[in-house]
């Protein structure tokens, strides 16, 4: 299978004039959990339609576990867990039948389907709830039981899209568990989610879509990077034993350094580039003393926000 669980090149989808995937490059390593964002309507689900061959591509190329997502759909399906639509569940049948159900339409049948069932229930934690009908389950029970239907064939790849929406903090936590206990057993998690602080705290890795194209991809730090080298970076410095104009005066050699605020006691220093260790320098060579110097790091939401932001960024960059 190599490296990659999903790999796209040029992966592109049109809807007569509008194109809602636009050769979209995307890799996903195996084992790791991968956060796919973007605003409404960027391409998200349309993307994991393609994936999971629900979408005809109109160009570019895909593969899923190594199977080619137009030519070899029914293996990708194989190597995929996905979230059913919870309408689609038999409300009459117990969480077990269900699943014997599911589990027989991926072809497992006697003691390793039996097997197969029980560590699933388990893993979701329905042990208990198992021999109640699912049309009794709240929305949080059924969240969970989707999940168990999505790994009762042991997929190595688990697509979810918005996973944890309309799901209560606590069943959204759980989720999240459950993510990070799959992930432990090899498993490659892909998906989607608006809720920023969750995707920051589970995700290994993140990539942004904008109207269909790739924006920015990488682990949370890259992103950070990326982050500061459009806006700049930004220092919070707290010293004593100098005066302001001795710190202004001995800053002025940092070339790098745009514009210096206080605020609260300290003074932000707003740069082009990493000047932490200049700073710290020129403060003890005026003879003064480094209380504090913290880099402000922009949360993900922050950077959602800027990467996303229509064009008035461009107006206001090309106004300069
Ligand atoms: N079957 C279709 N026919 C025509 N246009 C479609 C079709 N499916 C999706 N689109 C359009 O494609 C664009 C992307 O939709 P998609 O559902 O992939 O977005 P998304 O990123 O999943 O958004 P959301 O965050 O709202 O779920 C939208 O403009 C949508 O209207
Ligand atoms: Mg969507």
């Amino acid at each position: 299978m190599g490296e990659f669980v999903i790999e796209t090149k040029g992966l592109t989808k049109k809807y007569e004039s509008q194109t809602v995937v636009d050769r979209l490059d995307m890799a996903v390593r195996e084992g790791e959990i991968f956060g796919f964002l973007g605003p409404n309507g960027a391409g998200k689900t349309t993307t994991m339609k393609m994936l999971l061959g629900l979408v005809h591509p109109t160009g570019g190329t895909g593969t899923v576990a190594g199977h080619d997502i137009v030519r070899e759909v029914l293996e990708v399906r194989r190597n995929c867990g996905v979230l059913p639509d919870p309408a689609g569940f038999y409300d009459n049948l117990t969480a077990r039948q269900n699943l014997r159900f599911y589990g027989k339409l991926y072809g497992l049948r006697g003691k390793d389907l039996d097997g197969r069932i029980e560590a699933t229930l388990d893993l979701v934690g329905l042990k208990d709830a198992k021999d109640k009908k699912i049309g009794k389950y709240s929305k949080g029970m059924k969240q969970r039981f989707g999940v168990a239907q999505a790994v009762v064939h042991d997929p190595p790849l688990l697509m979810f899209d918005e996973p944890t929406a309309g799901i209560d903090p606590q069943g959204a936590e759980d989720f999240r568990t459950l993510m990070r206990q799959m992930r432990a057993q090899g498993k490659t998690i892909f998906l989607t989610s608006h809720i920023m602080p969750e995707v920051e705290a589970i995700c290994d890795r993140i990539g942004i879509i904008v109207g269909g194209r790739m924006d920015i991809c990488g682990d949370v730090d890259q992103l950070v990077d990326h982050y500061a080298r459009r806006q700049g970076y930004r220092l919070k410095l707290r010293i004593k034993n100098i005066d302001e104009a001795t710190l202004i005066g001995s800053l002025k050699t940092i070339d790098e350094i745009n514009v210096i605020t206080r605020s609260n006691g300290a003074y932000v220093i707003d740069a082009s580039a990493d000047v932490s260790e200049r700073v710290s320098l020129a403060v003890s060579r005026a003879s003064g003393v480094v209380v504090g110097l913290e880099s402000y790091r922009p949360s993900l939401n922050e950077i959602f926000l800027e990467v996303t932001r229509p064009a008035a960024v461009i107006a206001d960059k090309a106004g300069r």
